[in-house]
């Protein structure tokens, strides 16, 4: 029999991507959190089954590693239909989509990930394909060019981004459905390692569920790697279980501190405490100061830094807070009352 979560039989090598996919929820109720786009999910899912219509196309956006990819899956699942998985990067030329629309089943899901990745030409192959399930290929150049027009299976988009804003407005509002990810609450994230311990047989206390969920940074792809890398360092030490010491201990050790801040974002802190006298900097001048691309910058770091109140983007560029400088010990600054 099946218990409620259910246990997916671990690979034996226990390689890192195994151990990934077998983390994985699989249906909408072992899925944990985002209860909003969740009930939304299911009735847009619901409607389309009793319909016997093709999903929505669907626009996931939010912070890496929340779940965008996760959720794909359990939709096609749901949907008792196959999925392909892309992303904006590989897809280079308009052919490359062409091939992997044609090659769809009725019914079938898409799923491109990092979508505002995509090139023009790609983009513009998409338009006609989602509204009409039609690719146009065109054949030849200048004025003999001739458009050809293929029929495609009725497939379902579900695109994620991590930056909605890059999309352009006649490619965003081809999408039927249109959800954004939150970051997970602390009790959220606790659940998610209660969950992923269970699956990987790792006995843990309450105060390292305490101490994991908040190194987290309220992501649960980062909880997961805690969670393995917590659990090579207990197996190798002989530690039977994953009590607040050695969660501490493994973590600081990582380079964590107990809010999940690394290296990286200390130096993005400090630079712009102490470079730009707690700023307004500019983030290429950010980026330029400590090595790291901008890109970088914005997408991984900045979002769990607003997050926690330790960066404000203004106008004229990124400013530190006060909390900032209190979780590193930095002197805070009196700043002068405008009257
Ligand atoms: N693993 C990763 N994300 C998860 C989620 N939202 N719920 C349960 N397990 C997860």
């Amino acid at each position: 029999m099946s218990s409620p979560t259910h246990k997916p039989d671990l690979p034996k090598d226990q390689d890192e991507k195994a151990l990934d996919m077998a983390l994985r929820p699989v249906r909408f109720d072992e899925y944990i959190g985002q209860e909003q786009t969740k009930k939304n999910l299911s009735i847009l899912v619901g409607a389309a089954r009793k319909r016997k219509d093709p999903l929505e196309h669907i626009l996931i956006h939010g912070p890496s590693g929340l779940g965008k990819t996760t959720l794909a899956y359990i939709i096609a699942k749901e949907f008792g239909a196959g999925i392909r998985i892309t992303s904006g990067t590989a897809l280079e030329k308009a052919g490359d989509i062409g091939s992997i629309l044609t090659g769809l089943n009725d019914g079938d899901f898409l799923f491109i990930d990092e979508v505002h990745r995509l090139n023009k030409a790609v983009e513009e192959t998409l338009y006609p394909a989602m509204e009409n399930y039609q690719l146009d290929i065109i054949i030849g150049k200048g004025t003999s060019a001739k458009t050809l027009q293929v029929a495609l299976p009725r497939f379902t988009l579900i695109a994620a981004t991590t930056r909605i804003s890059l999309l352009a407005n006649p490619f965003r509002s081809r999408f039927g459905a249109q959800y954004k990810l939150e970051f997970y609450t602390h009790g959220e994230m606790k659940e998610i390692i209660r969950r992923s311990a269970k699956l990987l047989d790792v006995p843990i206390d309450e105060a390292a569920l305490d101490i994991l969920a908040q190194a987290s940074r309220f992501t649960p792809r980062i909880a997961n790697r805690l969670l393995k890398r917590l659990r090579d360092f207990a197996q190798v030490k002989d530690h039977a279980m994953l009590s607040a010491a050695v969660a501490r201990e493994a973590l600081a050790l990582l380079g964590i501190d107990e809010l999940g801040l690394e290296i990286t974002d200390r130096k993005i802190l400090s630079t712009i405490a102490e470079n730009f006298q707690g700023g307004p900097a500019g983030l290429k001048s950010i980026a330029a100061a400590i090595g790291e691309e901008d890109d970088t910058i914005e997408e991984v770091y900045e979002p769990y830094l607003m997050r926690l109140g330790f960066l404000t983007r203004t106008a004229r560029g990124r400013m530190i807070t006060d909390e900032a400088r209190k979780h590193l010990g930095l002197a805070t600054i009196s700043r002068p009352t405008l009257l």
